[in-house]
C-alpha cells in the first residue's frame, strides 16, 4: 500500500494515490459512471445539500444543487454533492434549536472525512444556514454559501400574509373571537404559496442576509424569491466561483473576519433582522477564534437605524424587497457605516460589490437620512435579573413599554404558561410583566422560540396588544413586541430568572440598558438557597447537549465544539 503524502489539492490525498489505496478512494466513485479524469487534481467541490421534504422550505434543493454543478463543471471542477442533518423548523420538537450544534457537527465531519476541496453550503430553513456555516468553519476550507431564497409573497383574499407574522396575527383574532376556524385554516395555504423560507424578515431572511453580509455568498443571494429563475443562475454562478476559490485558496478564515461580523451586525440592524442572529453569529465567531461578544451587538449596530420596511416590524415582503433592490441597496445606503475593504467571496469587497447598486423602490427601502424606524438594532439589557445579558429588539416594541415597571406574571414552564394564559381568572393586566422560565439551552431543552407569548384572551378583548414579556427563550424572528430574550444565565442553571415570584415587581429600561428584579439581595439569597435544578434528560443527544451546551450570551454551542479541527486527517480508510 502507497503511504499517505503531502499532495498540492486535498482531494489527491485520496485520489492521487498509488496501488491498493486509491483503488478504493476511486473505484467505487466510479460506479456513479464518472471517468477516470475526473481525478486528475481538478477541484473535487462538496455539495453540502440540506434537502428534505420534513424541511419544505429547503425542498428546492435538488434542483439547486444541479445548477450548482453545471457551474462547477464548466469552471472546471468536480462537484460531489452530499446531505446532511436537515433541520425543519416548523416540524420539529421539541425545537430544531436542539439540533443546530448536532447538524454542525455532521457537516464539520462530513466535510472533513471526504476528498473535498472546497464546499458549497445550500442552506434555507432557519437552523439550516448557521448549522452549516458553523460546521465549515471549524474545517476553513474555501466555501460559498447559497441560499434557498424565500417562497413567493402569501396572500389570501387580496391581502399580503406573511410567513409566522400572519400565523401569529390570525391565531390572536381566533382567541379573541374576531375570526373563524374555518377562515383560519383557509389561510394556511394561502400564506406558504411556494417552495422557500418564510418570506417576511424573519430568521431564514435574516440569517441569509447575514451569509451576505458577511461576504460569504455572490450579491444578491439574500432576496430572490427561491422559485425565480435568477435564484438558479446564481447557484450556478456560486458553483463556477468556488472552483476559483479553491485555485486561490480563499478560505473561509479569510473572509469571516472581526470586520465581516462588524458588518453583518450593522446589516441586522438596517433591515431590522431576527434576534436570533446575535445566537447564531456569535457561535460561528466561536468557530473561527474571531473575538466577538454579545455587547459588540449592542456597542455596533444598536444606533443603527432600520432602512427596510418589512414584516415583522413592518409592511412588506421578501419578494418586494428583491424587487426594490434588496440587499446591496440596504448596504449600500449605510456604507458610510460599513468597513468597505471586507473581502468576499466573489474576490471583490464588499464596498466594490455594492458600489452601484440601485434602489428601486424608496417605500421599501428607506434612505438613511429618512428611515424606517431610528435605532433599530438589538439592546443588549444587564441588571441583576440577566447578569450575563439579555436582548431586546426595539424596533418591535410598544414604544411606550421600553421603560416599563410592573408586576410580575409567573410562569415555571411553557406546561404551565399554555396550562394558565387563557385563564379567565389569571391576575394579569394591562401593565403587568409576563415571565417565563425553564425555556432556556438547558432548560427546554433547546431553547424554544417561545419568547414572544400569546396575550391572555381577557387582555386582548380589552384592548390590550402588548405587554413586557422576559424569558430565557428566543422567539421566532417572525414575531414582535416587547420581548426580552435569551436571560442569561438561564432559570435551569439557577440564574435569576428562577428566583423571580409572582407579584415581584420588575423594571425595564431598554435606553438604560437595564432590567432588574426589585427584589432585596438577602431575598434573593434566601430563594436560591431554596432552588432545587429541574430534571435532565439521561441519555442520548440530549444528555450530550445538556451537559455541553453553552449559555446563550456565547452563543449556545458545545463547549467542545468551539474552534475547528481544521482539513487535516490522519490514516486510510482501509
Ligand atoms: Fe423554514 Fe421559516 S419555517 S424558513
Amino acid at each position: 500500500m502507497s503511504a499517505p503524502k503531502k499532495a498540492a489539492r486535498r482531494s489527491q490525498e485520496w485520489f492521487g494515490r498509488d496501488g491498493k489505496q486509491g483503488f478504493y478512494y476511486r473505484s467505487w466513485l466510479k460506479g456513479l459512471g464518472l471517468p477516470h479524469d475526473l481525478f486528475d487534481g481538478r477541484p473535487v467541490i462538496g455539495i453540502c445539500n440540506t434537502w428534505s421534504e420534513l424541511t419544505p422550505c429547503n425542498s428546492s434543493f435538488r434542483e439547486l444543487a444541479e445548477h450548482v454543478k453545471r457551474g462547477v463543471y464548466e469552471a472546471g471542477g468536480f462537484p460531489l454533492e452530499f446531505p446532511v442533518m436537515s433541520l425543519g423548523e416548523t416540524q420539529m420538537r421539541p425545537t430544531a434549536m436542539l439540533f443546530r450544534n448536532l447538524a454542525s457537527m455532521d457537516v464539520e465531519e462530513s466535510i472533513r472525512a471526504n476528498p473535498i476541496d472546497g464546499v458549497v453550503l445550500l442552506m434555507g430553513c432557519d437552523k439550516t444556514t448557521p448549522a452549516l456555516l458553523m460546521g465549515a468553519a471549524s474545517v476553513n476550507l474555501p466555501t460559498i454559501g447559497v441560499s434557498g431564497g424565500p417562497s413567493l409573497s402569501g396572500n389570501w383574499r387580496g391581502k399580503q400574509v406573511g410567513s409566522g407574522t400572519g400565523v401569529i396575527e390570525m391565531s390572536e383574532m381566533v382567541r379573541a373571537g374576531t375570526l373563524s376556524q374555518e377562515d383560519f385554516i383557509e389561510a394556511e395555504a394561502c400564506m406558504q404559496r411556494s417552495r422557500g423560507s418564510c418570506m417576511t424578515m424573519g430568521t431564514a431572511s435574516t440569517m441569509a442576509s447575514m451569509v451576505e453580509a458577511l461576504g460569504m455568498s455572490l450579491p444578491e443571494n439574500a432576496a430572490i424569491p427561491a422559485v425565480d429563475s435568477r435564484r438558479f443562475r446564481l447557484a450556478h454562478l456560486s458553483g463556477r466561483r468556488i472552483v476559483e476559490m479553491v485555485r486561490e485558496d480563499l478560505r473561509m478564515s479569510k473572509v469571516l473576519t472581526r470586520q465581516a461580523f462588524a458588518n453583518a451586525i450593522r446589516a441586522n440592524a438596517a433591515i431590522g433582522g431576527s434576534t436570533n442572529a446575535v445566537i447564531h453569529l456569535l457561535a460561528i465567531a466561536g468557530r473561527l477564534g474571531v473575538d466577538l461578544t454579545l455587547d459588540d451587538w449592542d456597542a455596533i449596530g444598536s444606533r443603527l437605524p432600520c432602512l427596510v420596511n418589512l414584516k415583522p416590524s413592518g409592511q412588506y415582503l421578501m419578494e418586494d424587497f428583491y424587487y426594490a433592490g434588496g440587499l446591496p441597496a440596504v448596504l449600500r445606503e449605510i456604507s458610510q457605516h460599513l468597513d468597505l475593504d471586507a473581502p468576499t467571496v466573489n474576490g471583490r469587497s464588499l464596498g466594490e460589490n455594492i458600489a452601484d447598486a440601485p434602489c428601486w423602490n424608496r417605500d421599501v427601502i428607506r434612505p438613511l437620512a429618512e428611515p424606517f424606524k431610528p435605532e433599530a438594532g438589538i439592546a443588549v439589557l444587564r441588571g441583576n435579573l440577566a447578569p450575563d445579558g439579555a436582548v431586546i429588539k426595539p424596533s418591535a416594541a410598544s414604544p411606550q413599554l421600553l421603560r416599563h415597571r410592573g408586576r410580575a406574571v409567573v410562569f415555571e414552564d411553557i406546561k404551565d404558561f399554555k396550562a394558565r394564559i387563557d385563564d379567565e381568572a389569571l391576575d394579569v393586566d394591562g401593565n403587568s410583566i409576563l415571565v417565563l422560565k425553564h425555556c432556556g439551552p438547558r432548560g427546554y431543552p433547546g431553547m424554544a422560540e417561545v419568547g414572544n407569548m400569546p396575550l391572555p384572551p381577557k387582555l386582548l378583548r380589552q384592548g390590550v396588544t402588548d405587554l413586557v414579556r422576559i424569558s430565557d427563550a428566543r422567539m421566532s424572528g417572525t414575531a414582535y413586541g416587547t420581548v426580552v430574550l435569551h436571560v442569561s444565565p438561564e432559570a435551569a442553571t439557577g440564574g435569576p430568572l428562577a428566583l423571580v415570584r409572582e407579584g415581584d415587581f420588575i423594571e425595564l429600561d431598554v435606553p438604560g440598558r437595564r432590567l432588574h428584579l426589585d427584589v432585596s439581595d438577602d431575598e434573593l439569597a434566601r430563594r436560591r438557597a431554596e432552588w432545587t435544578p429541574p430534571p435532565a434528560p439521561t441519555r442520548g443527544w440530549s444528555k450530550l447537549y445538556i451537559d455541553h451546551v453553552q449559555q446563550a450570551h456565547l452563543g449556545a454551542d458545545l463547549d467542545f465544539l468551539v474552534g475547528g479541527s481544521g482539513d487535516e486527517v490522519a490514516g486510510d480508510s482501509h
